[in-house]
């Protein structure tokens, strides 16, 4: 645990609407909104990254793409822990010129930047895609889309990892049921069981869902595509 990032996580609670702007996909093109919330993001994947990344064994995939991987910081933690990847980071250009522009962007060079909307454009194929807090602002159809979209464009026997905080308990008062509650009352979606994010990959395709809770508030969820 870094307390330094803690610290840092705390001095950005204060201004939560421009980042659910952001998660929407509805943010200004502010750079300096932009340097916040890269900063925002690299500290948490700091705090809770690895335990993410580890929730499985990920090394037999090499071809990452991070949709919605913002400034590269979970780009940076995955290549840090299965360095043969190689990972495209796929975020609005908006959010890819902002990062780039305040220098907030990961450089390395297996990591790669490409802009585009993932419900407008086309997406690039890869072995494993990792979805982090961005289904939780979605509603169930745009979830099945983008799903299907991934589904899609995935490399027989690859997979996709999707990263949320789970609702285990829906009556406990713990981080799940607080954001299910921000991201109801502010965004279009809401956050899922683990059963629910199931019929969601199945629906859309994926078969073998599995799902680890890491002991942090973000927990993992992976579902593969057979080899043809
Ligand atoms: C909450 S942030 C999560 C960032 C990163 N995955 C993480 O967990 O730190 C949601 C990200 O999805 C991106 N995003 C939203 N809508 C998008 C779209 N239609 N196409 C591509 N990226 C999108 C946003 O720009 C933002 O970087």
């Amino acid at each position: 645990m870094h307390y330094g990032d803690v610290n840092s996580l705390g001095k950005y609670t204060k201004s939560q609407w421009w980042q659910v702007k952001i998660i929407s996909g509805k943010a200004t093109s502010s750079t300096e909104q932009t340097a916040m919330y890269a900063e925002f993001v690299t500290c948490g994947w700091n705090i809770f990254g690895n335990d993410v990344v580890t929730a499985f064994d990920l090394s037999s995939f090499k071809n990452i793409c991070d949709l919605g991987g913002a400034s590269g910081a979970l780009a940076k933690k995955f290549i840090s822990v299965y360095p043969e990847s190689r990972v495209t980071v796929y975020d609005l250009p908006k959010m890819i010129k902002g990062a780039k522009q305040c220098n907030m962007h990961v450089k390395d060079p297996r990591i790669y930047f490409q802009e585009g909307d993932f419900f407008q454009d086309p997406i690039p194929s890869a072995d494993l895609y990792i979805i982090a807090r961005v289904t939780h602002v979605l509603p169930e159809e745009n979830c099945i889309e983008l799903l299907r979209k991934v589904y899609a464009a995935c490399n027989p026997g690859g997979a996709v990892l999707l990263v949320e905080s789970f609702l285990k308990d829906t009556t406990d008062a713990g981080v799940p049921n607080l954001l299910n509650f921000i991201m109801l009352f502010l965004t279009g979606g809401k956050e899922r069981t683990f059963e629910e994010v199931t019929i969601l990959l199945e629906n859309a395709g994926f078969q073998d869902v599995e799902f680890k809770i890491t002991g942090t508030y973000l927990d993992a969820i992976i579902g593969r595509k057979a080899l043809e």
